[in-house]
């Protein structure tokens, strides 16, 4: 039986699949199982950032996995692999997030900041834009504006508001001070790659600041240079103070491994037990996510700023 004849008949997935078994891929390429090669126009959903099996990503997982692929206990106890990405996503992040927590993938890092939101605010309502994807677990779905989320798992776990993208008026009427946390992309992806006009988001920000709401900014699809910076908040247009950054996708060039910074007022609400799991952050995600930042700076920022 083939491949695709197996996939069809015990396999689940999430789309419309296209009739091609996939078996290898090398920088912006794949290749089928008959040796057809295809230009990959997906990029694995905008994840594989410096293309597919990149040497750095793929020796960084070779070395990691001669050392160490689980702590003794994640949390548990110290990690060196953990203390260099630390380091470096510090010197990349905005100055005011001092804090990350690591996760498995988007939808699981914006779950966490939903839920720490709910808790630290002592608030339930998520404002969110129309068009918007945060991810399909409960919470995400909730917040997902661009995504079929109204009649299929009802109840919702969240309340929320969803407004228009880039309308200043709508997030003023709807950011209230029932409001726990707003959270939007700062360039909106699945949405149409929408980006919004000069000051909205800084706007957006002082309503939370005023509402005591917290503001999420996703950057799982815009982070690590998909915008020409690390983060596209920091195009001058774009610059707030979120409480909390979502990162994912291209954080590791492909290998599922996610994460959330705070600022510092965020991480004294946390407390011991408030979030965690066993694979939040695992050595190997740590080793290529250093892999993929130190490579990114040297080869793609730095040059760049040069010129
Ligand atoms: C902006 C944004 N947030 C969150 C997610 C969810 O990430 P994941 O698929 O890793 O759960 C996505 C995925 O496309 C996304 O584009």
């Amino acid at each position: 039986m083939s491949t695709i004849d197996i996939e069809d008949r015990l396999g689940i997935t999430f789309c419309q699949r296209q009739p091609i078994a996939i078996e290898r891929g090398e920088g912006s390429y794949v290749w089928d199982e008959s040796g057809k090669k295809y230009l990959d126009f997906t990029s694995g959903w905008g994840v594989t950032c410096l293309g597919h099996s990149h040497p750095i990503i793929t020796q960084a997982i070779n070395q990691q996995a001669q050392k160490i692929i689980q702590n003794p206990n994640s949390g548990f106890t110290y990690s060196p692999a953990r203390a260099s990405l630390l380091s470096i996503l510090k010197s990349v992040l905005p100055a005011n997030l001092s804090k990350v927590y690591f996760a498995n993938s988007g939808a699981e890092a914006n779950d966490a900041a939903i839920k720490l939101a709910r808790k630290i605010t002592g608030k339930s309502k998520i404002v969110s834009t129309l068009g918007s994807f945060h991810g399909l677990t409960f919470n995400t779905l909730s917040v997902s504006g661009g995504t079929d989320n109204t009649e299929k798992y009802l109840p919702k776990l969240t309340e929320n508001s969803f407004i228009p993208f880039d309308d200043i008026k709508a997030a003023a009427v709807a950011i209230d001070d029932v409001t726990a946390a707003v959270i939007l992309e700062p360039i909106q992806g699945e949405g149409g790659v929408r980006i919004p006009g000069n000051g909205y988001l800084k706007q957006v920000a002082n309503l939370c600041r005023q509402h005591k709401a917290l503001l999420i900014i996703d950057e799982i699809q815009t982070g690590f240079c998909r915008t020409g910076k690390f983060f596209a908040l920091e195009h001058s247009e774009m610059q707030v103070e979120p409480d909390i950054l979502t990162m994912g996708k291209g954080i590791a060039g492909g290998f599922p491994f996610a994460a959330f910074a705070v600022n510092g007022w965020v991480d004294g609400q946390i407390h011991r037990g408030d979030h965690g799991g066993t694979y939040c952050g695992n050595p190997l995600g740590w080793a290529v996510a250093v892999a993929v930042l130190v490579f990114s700076t040297i080869f793609i920022l730095l040059p760049r700023k040069q010129k």
